[in-house]
């Protein structure tokens, strides 16, 4: 059967495994819960290390992945990437002793631009010594793309962070590879394509299904409450278009940030989805309704590794349309809970397990 667009009509589709190269794990006893639910579907994942205390060195960085390993389990193939959390004190060196298969990247946090990033950078022009030794060792740098700046409105942090930040960091280390993290904007697509080889962008589940009528029309609603904040729709509508072209700039990373009920559903809530439970459904469900199913593997398991310079999965992955619904909690052993991205919503598409 074929769509108004032109596209085939599916109900089900074989994809190369797919890998997660933006998420939140957290810690201790949240790892199994995390873990579990990406490990379901994805072979990698890109672990973010806005921790308390951040992961900041190479040894802390090793520890973190044995945990996640454990968490995994013995009968796992799950392999957990690491990142450093770039502050005002890294040096060359840590930068140069951590770049390794297994800790591939450094991510860069605006000093309270998002949740955990109180300690991160300061200066980001007084870190170009680190640029500069991650360029050299191939380390690809990993940006929260918004200025934490209280006179910047909410919604335009992202475009101000190209024009002050990043645009002057890529011009300055054209070889250093750059992952614009969970894009929100069409400025943010148009700097992805009019730069080269060297940029590209992940995106999120929320980002592409959402625009802030969802965050705050009819009432606000805390668990579509993210950092970069929803935008409008016409840059949902942007995201749209740049993954469903297919361009190997835009890959997966769902950004998936758990938080307890109790954080969320709070006077001031913070920012975060836990989509990691629907995630692959979702993004399924997503290019299914652009009439692109055809893109979806480039998507989630092809230009991430081909980014990072990583194989493909061998394995492979198949979704049926079949619809579910997402539950409207998780309860954890601790016994706080976590209300899921899409809590209580029917989601079209089925991971075969
Ligand atoms: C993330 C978190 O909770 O750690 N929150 C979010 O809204 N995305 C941090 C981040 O990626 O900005
Ligand atoms: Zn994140």
């Amino acid at each position: 059967m074929t769509r108004p667009n032109g596209a085939i009509y599916m109900d089900q589709i074989t994809i190369k495994a797919p890998d997660d190269w933006h998420l939140h794990f957290r810690d201790g006893v949240l790892l199994p819960e995390t873990v579990s639910a990406t490990a379901r579907c994805f072979k990698r994942a890109i672990v973010m290390p806005n921790l308390i205390p951040p992961v900041t060195k190479r040894e802390q960085a090793l520890a973190y992945r044995e945990r996640i390993l454990e968490a995994a389990g013995p009968g796992s193939d799950f392999n957990p990437l690491m990142t450093l959390y770039l502050t005002d004190e890294t040096t060359p060196e840590q930068i140069k002793e951590a770049a390794s298969k297994i800790i591939p990247a450094a991510k860069l946090y605006p000093a309270g631009a998002t949740t955990n990033s109180e300690g991160a950078v300061g200066s980001i022009e007084k870190l170009f010594p680190v640029f500069e030794a991650m360029s050299e060792c191939g380390m690809l740098l990993l940006v929260h793309g918004e200025v934490a700046d209280d006179n910047v409105d909410i919604f335009d942090r992202e475009k101000e962070f190209i024009d002050q930040h990043l645009a002057p960091i890529h011009v300055c280390f054209p070889n250093l590879k750059i992952v614009f993290e969970h894009i929100t904007t069409s400025e943010a697509v148009d700097f992805v394509l009019q730069t080269g080889d060297n940029t590209a962008a992940t995106v999120t589940p929320q980002h592409l299904m959402m625009n802030r009528n969802d965050l705050l029309s009819g009432g606000i609603r805390p668990h579509n409450y993210c950092l970069p904040v929803l935008k409008r729709n016409v840059h949902q509508q942007r995201l749209r278009e740049a993954v469903a072209s297919g361009s190997h700039k835009f890959f997966l990373g769902t950004d998936s940030a758990p938080h307890t009920k109790q954080a969320k559903e709070n006077p001031c809530g913070c920012a975060g989805c836990y989509s990691a439970w629907g995630a692959m459904e979702l993004y399924a469900q997503i290019f299914d309704e652009l009439g692109a199913m055809a893109k979806l593997e480039g998507f989630a398991s092809i230009y991430g590794p081909m980014f990072y310079g990583l194989p493909v999965n061998r394995e492979t992955v198949t979704l049926i349309r079949d619809s579910w619904t997402m539950p409207d909690i998780i309860e954890l052993p601790s016994g706080e809970s976590i209300v899921p991205f899409y809590a209580g919503q029917q989601i079209n598409w089925r991971l075969e397990l």
